[in-house]
């Protein structure tokens, strides 16, 4: 069994683009920048959007963060990625999801230019990602499929399980590994809660990709041996024993499947670890795109 390492891999990739970024900066072409926006006061979309500034600073590129207060109003937020639209030195905007209730996250997204929309999520992205054209990728579903082709995971006619159909994750990894391309070509499965039982579809799996959000969901009784299986949960649960007070796990009972496993993610350390880097490698292709380098 082979643990898929998250952190090794999302390293190897920032460094690379540490590289490019140095590159294209001593070339003086301009530096990547991203703006990421937050609304409100929330403290895991704080600590996200915290980890994003970070990462784009430690490897060289620009970083712009602008927190709103949760009062702003929808037009008011819609005027301020105007504004970053129009920005030269803002090649991608990010605003961070879930915003409060009063705000259209639709109506925002929309606003964002697609030539800037590094989550991928305008409607125009995620039309060319079905249709295969060349778009911005969603962060973790890019991160997914990174794994697995550095991993020399063969996807080709392999049996792809997806459990969850958020647009964040279920609809996007399933469309990019049904593509017709060297790193995809599967015959995918999407299961979601509707099913009476999803074991019977996960035990088909040769690539079972666990994204529901509920801890530990997926036992070792629900995969058949051999299983690749990729854990996007991110579960916060009790733990006393911790000193935090409560420790975070996947979707996926990790001690149990991973006895019949031939590869799995661990959580944390595995997907996780890879949004921020492919937020990063977008920011990059947009900035290339947008300077026509
Ligand atoms: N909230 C949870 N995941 C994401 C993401 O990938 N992008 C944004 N913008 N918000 C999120």
């Amino acid at each position: 069994m082979t643990i898929i390492d998250g952190k090794k891999i999302s390293d190897e990739i920032k460094s690379e683009l540490k590289i490019k970024v140095e590159e294209a900066k001593s070339k003086g072409l301009g530096v990547p920048g991203l703006t990421a926006i937050l609304v409100g006061e929330d403290p895991a979309s704080q600590v996200y959007v915290n980890s994003k500034n970070k990462a784009c600073e430690k490897i060289g590129m620009n970083s712009v963060v602008e927190i709103l207060p949760e009062k702003t109003a929808e037009t008011e937020l819609i005027e301020i990625v105007r504004k970053y639209n129009a920005d030269k030195n803002t090649n991608g905007i990010l605003v961070q999801l879930p915003l409060p209730s009063h705000i259209s996250e639709q109506k925002v997204i929309e606003a964002i230019l697609p030539e800037k929309d590094v989550d991928g999520f305008h409607p125009v992205n995620v039309g060319k990602l079905v249709i295969g054209l060349e778009t911005f990728y969603p962060c973790t579903p890019y991160g997914i499929v990174e794994l697995l082709k550095r991993y020399k995971i063969e996807t080709s006619g392999k049996h792809v399980v997806v459990v969850g159909r958020s647009n964040i994750v279920g609809k996007p990894i399933a469309n990019m590994l049904l593509q017709k391309n060297e790193n995809a070509n599967s015959i995918v499965t999407v299961v979601h809660s509707a099913a009476k039982d999803i074991s019977e579809f996960t035990k088909h799996a040769d690539i079972l990709i666990a994204a529901i959000g509920k801890p530990n969901f997926i036992t070792a009784g629900m995969v058949k041996e051999g299983v690749t299986v990729i854990d996007v949960g991110i579960n916060r649960i009790d733990s006393p024993e911790s000193k935090k007070g409560y420790k975070i796990v996947g979707d996926v009972d990790f001690d149990s499947v991973s006895q019949k496993a031939a590869y799995i993610t661990p959580v944390p350390g595995g997907v996780g670890r890879m949004t921020i880097a492919m937020l990063l490698q977008n920011t990059y292709n947009a900035f290339i795109k947008q300077n026509e380098i």
